[in-house]
C-alpha cells in the first residue's frame, strides 16, 4: 500500500536491461497546470521499452512505459477540469499536434519524461482522452502507441484501399496485430509474415488470408506481390520487403527490431518504381482519428498476457524472445 505523497513504479537502473528491473516505492507526481494526474489501472508493454532499458545503466532511476489506462484523479490549474473523473486513456505521443508539421523525433511518455508503468503518472490534459466503450482495461491499456503507430502507417502513409495486398512483417506483436485488424477492417487481404509456424493459426483467426514463414525469404512464398509492405522487423526482412512488392508499390517502414543497417540495389527501387515512406508515433489529430476507427470498426487489441508490475523482468524477456501474440499488459 502507497503512503499518499509515495507511489509504487517499475523501475530501471544498475544493469542493462531487464536484470535492471524492480518495483519500488517512488515519489508521487503532481500535474502541472496543463496536466491531469492519472491513476493507472493497466499499461500495455511496447517493444519501445525494451530498446529504453537496453542501454540503460548507472544509479538514475527510470520508469518506462508509453501506455496507460485509468482515472483522472487530480488536474492542473489551467487545463483538464472536464477530466476528472473520467476512465481515460493517454496518446503517448506529446507535443505533435498538427500532421504536416513532423517532428525530428517525436517525443515519447517514458522516453525523455516518466512513463507510465507506476501507480500514477502526470500527463498533458490535452493527451488524455475517453476509453472506446467497447474495450476493457487490458484492452485499452494495449491500444495507445501500437494503434497509432499501426494507423498513420496503413491510413496517411500506406493509403491501403480495399482489395489491397498487405504484407505484413512483425505481425504477431503488439502494434502487428493491431495493424492486421486495421487494415482487414480497410478491406485489405492481409498476409502475415512469421518465424514461427505455431503462430499461423492465431494469424487467420484475427483475419489474416495468407501466413507465410520465414522472415529473410518470404518473397518466395507469396502467393502474389504485395501492393503495401508494413516492415517492422529491419535488417533481417526489408531487402526481402523490397522483392516483395510489385512494380509501382509501397513500402512503409515503421520499425527496426533485428536492426536497422540494410544493403540495398537502388536499381531495386528506381527501376520497379518502388516508393519508401518511414513513419513513427502520429499526430494528435491522428490519435483522435485511431480512436474513432477503432470504435467504427469494433477493433479490439489482442492481449496474451495480463501480469503484475513484479513480473516485468519475465515479462519483457519473454517479449525480447517473441512469446506470444499480440500484447502483454501490466495490470496496477
Ligand atoms: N516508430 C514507432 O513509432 C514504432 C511504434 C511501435 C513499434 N515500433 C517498432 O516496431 C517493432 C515492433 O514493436 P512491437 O511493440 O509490436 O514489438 P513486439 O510485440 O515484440 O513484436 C515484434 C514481432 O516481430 C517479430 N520478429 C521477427 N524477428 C524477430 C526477432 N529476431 N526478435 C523478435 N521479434 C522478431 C515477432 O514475430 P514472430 O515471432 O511472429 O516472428 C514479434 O511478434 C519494434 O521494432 C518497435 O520498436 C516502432
Amino acid at each position: 500500500m502507497s503512503h499518499p505523497s509515495t507511489m509504487r513504479a517499475l523501475v530501471h537502473s544498475g544493469a542493462p536491461g531487464p536484470d535492471g528491473l524492480r518495483v519500488e516505492q517512488v515519489a508521487r507526481p503532481e500535474p502541472g497546470d496543463d496536466e491531469v494526474l492519472l491513476r493507472v489501472v493497466a499499461a500495455g508493454l511496447n517493444r519501445h521499452e525494451l530498446f529504453a532499458i537496453a542501454g540503460h545503466t548507472g544509479d538514475d532511476l527510470k520508469i518506462v512505459g508509453a501506455d496507460a489506462v485509468g482515472t483522472v484523479v487530480s488536474t492542473g490549474y489551467d487545463a483538464g477540469q472536464e477530466l476528472g473523473g473520467c476512465r481515460a486513456l493517454v496518446n503517448p505521443c506529446l507535443g505533435w499536434p498538427d500532421i504536416e508539421n513532423v517532428p525530428e523525433v517525436p517525443t515519447i511518455l517514458g522516453g525523455p519524461v516518466q512513463g507510465t508503468f507506476a501507480e500514477f503518472v502526470r500527463i498533458p490534459a490535452s493527451n488524455v482522452h475517453q476509453v472506446p466503450p467497447h474495450l476493457s482495461d487490458a484492452e485499452a491499456a494495449a491500444l495507445p502507441l501500437a494503434g497509432l503507430t499501426a494507423y498513420r502507417a496503413l491510413v496517411t502513409k500506406g493509403k491501403v484501399r480495399r482489395g489491397d495486398h498487405v504484407v505484413l512483417t512483425g505481425a504477431t506483436g503488439g502494434a502487428g496485430t493491431l495493424a492486421l485488424a486495421m487494415a482487414v477492417a480497410l478491406g485489405a487481404e492481409v498476409t502475415v509474415v512469421t518465424r514461427h509456424e505455431a503462430k499461423a493459426a492465431e494469424a487467420i483467426s484475427l483475419g489474416a488470408a495468407h501466413v507465410v514463414v520465414g522472415v529473410t525469404d518470404f518473397d518466395e512464398r507469396l502467393h502474389a506481390p504485395a501492393d503495401l509492405v508494413l516492415d517492422s522487423v529491419g535488417s533481417d526482412s526489408f531487402p526481402t520487403a523490397v522483392r516483395s512488392v510489385r512494380p509501382g508499390g509501397k513500402i512503409v517502414s515503421f520499425g527496426a527490431t533485428t536492426g536497422p543497417d540494410v544493403t540495398l540495389s537502388l536499381r531495386d527501387l528506381f527501376f520497379r518504381q518502388i516508393s519508401l515512406e518511414g513513419t513513427s508515433m502520429g499526430s494528435a489529430g491522428e490519435f483522435a482519428a485511431m480512436l474513432g476507427f477503432v470504435a467504427e470498426h469494433s477493433i479490439t487489441p489482442t492481449v496474451h498476457a495480463c501480469r503484475p508490475l513484479e513480473e516485468a523482468p519475465d515479462a519483457f524477456r519473454d517479449m525480447e524472445a517473441g512469446r506470444g501474440v499480440g500484447k502483454t499488459v501490466f495490470v496496477l
